[in-house]
């Protein structure tokens, strides 16, 4: 089949009917990660059984434990209420045969030229067609990894045509479904989504899907079912116009630094006021981060400029997003002469989780290093091994607030955890001048005695 055959006409339903808990069918998930993981434990706990595999044969192990193979919020407690209705197998083909729908959820790394590489997914979506070839009966493939448009009607249609010796929207459907998830609240977004978005072969396909989903949400979330580069394409566009959002913030912010009796705060509260733009993603702090925002931009103009057109949103909203750092690193210059003692507040991306994948709390702590300053970090939940850099193998990482804070210059506040609401009590008394950088305005300067240099970024 190809990408012109396929339903061209975007169909709209809202879920109301959960129906009954028989004759449900069979999922496996192929790629038991960050958000493999979940995803499996969610579908058991909504009832279906579900077979997980992974190459990572200890994430296997963990599943096969019951034991939940990352931290996440409420990961541990959907594991263990999915008893033995959750299981994991060393083998793809032992999850096809197992299974009715197969979940696809590796990784799709970014290339030097910015778009995603379809490797793994190839390798994976191969590995099912083979083990489909030897079913007779119907069987789902779902591709949730984020592919750059165009990818499932093409090389992965063709991959699974091929192994399988079966034609897409006769004996075996395929989907493009991705998930819209942060990271700390994986569980809770699965389950309570704004929008089910469904890319299908054709409306069988889409139909199974759809009643998985239904199954599985909370909420009521509008399904919006198209073809398969339409599907791609608005992934990455809700994803990029999110980053916009904030990159535009903090343009306003920047602009705040400058201009005397501005605050983002006062300027946030009424953009957000109007229905047209919203409040979310408004509030002006530090540079986006982790495993996906940053990707997006670049993938999305990469993907443009292949078809000869000029990105220019994305283009600026990356832009702006890389002057972070150097706006953050300017304030604490112009606030205090010479080499500094630095601590670095928070390398997590975002709170409730420990990845620290491209976060502002890392890249400012390398770029201060390289200007000759002494830095040192504090995380609540970051330990060394979550750090990928081979630059920081080095670093003094706290995870204790007052010890962190002990001969430090200046303090920048990256990831706005609760924990740091303590700032204020833990520098009492304190003999030597602090500089505190704080670009999400968590304190006032009331909160601070004398000898504290506050800074409030965005507003001056
Ligand atoms: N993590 C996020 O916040 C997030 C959000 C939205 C979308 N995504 C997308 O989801 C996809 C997966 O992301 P992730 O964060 O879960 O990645 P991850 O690296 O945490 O997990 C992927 C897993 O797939 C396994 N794997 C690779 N090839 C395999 C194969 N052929 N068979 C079985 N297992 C295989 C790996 O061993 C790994 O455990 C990516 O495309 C990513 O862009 C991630």
């Amino acid at each position: 089949m190809d990408e012109t055959s396929m339903p061209d006409q975007t169909t709209e339903t809202a879920f109301t009917d959960k129906g009954l808990a028989r004759d449900l069918p069979k999922l496996s998930v192929i790629g038991l990660g960050k958000l493999g993981a979940p995803m499996a434990a969610v579908f058991a706990c909504a009832g279906y059984r579900v077979t997980g595999t992974d190459h990572t044969a200890d994430l296997v192990d963990m599943v096969r434990a019951g034991t939940a193979p990352f931290s996440e919020t409420d990961l541990q407690s959907q594991f263990s209420q999915a008893g033995d209705r959750l299981r994991a197998v060393y083998t793809t083909a032992e999850a096809v045969a197992e299974s009715d729908i197969s979940f696809v959820i590796v990784p799709t790394p970014s290339g030097p030229d910015g778009l995603f590489s379809n490797h793994f997914l190839l390798d994976a979506v191969s590995a099912i067609g083979a083990a489909a070839a030897k079913k007779d009966t119907y069987h789902l493939v779902v591709i949730t990894s984020t592919v750059v448009p165009g990818t499932t009607g093409t090389d992965v249609l063709a991959a699974l045509e091929a192994s399988s010796g079966k034609c897409v929207g006769g004996d075996i459907g395929l989907c493009y479904s991705p998930e819209f998830i942060a990271l700390g609240s994986v569980v809770r977004d699965m389950k309570n989504p704004d929008l089910v978005l469904i890319g299908e072969s054709d409306p069988k396909a889409g139909d199974m899907l759809e009643a998985v989903y239904r199954r599985t949400c909370e909420s009521n979330p509008v399904s919006r079912r198209m073809n398969f580069v339409n599907a791609e394409l608005a992934k990455i566009a809700i994803n990029t116009f999110v980053t916009t959002k904030i990159s535009y913030a903090n343009m306003l912010s920047g602009i705040c630094d400058a201009l005397p009796g501005a605050d983002i705060d006062a300027i946030s509260a009424a953009l957000g006021a109007d229905s047209r733009i919203g409040p979310k993603y408004l509030k002006g702090g530090a540079a986006f981060g982790g495993p996906c925002f940053p990707r997006d931009n670049k993938a999305l103009s990469a993907f443009a400029a292949h078809l000869g057109i000029k990105a220019h949103i994305a283009e600026a909203t990356d832009a702006l997003n890389m002057d972070q750092t150097d706006r953050l690193v300017r304030l604490l210059e112009a606030n205090h002469e010479g080499p500094a003692n630095i601590c670095v507040c928070g390398l997590a991306y975002k709170t409730d989780t420990n990845v620290t994948e491209k976060s502002a709390g890392l890249s400012i702590l390398l770029s201060l290093r390289a200007r000759g300053h002494t830095v040192w970090a504090h995380d609540p939940q970051v330990q060394q091994r979550d750090i990928t850099s081979d630059l920081t193998s080095d670093l003094t990482l706290h995870s204790d607030l007052e010890t962190a804070l002990k001969g430090a210059d200046a303090l920048l506040l990256m990831t706005p955890w609760p924990e740091y609401q303590d700032v204020p009590q833990k520098i009492v008394a304190r003999k030597n001048p602090l500089t505190i950088i704080d670009p999400w305005r968590l304190f006032n300067a009331d909160n601070f005695e004398d000898g504290v240099t506050y800074i409030a970024v965005g507003r001056p």
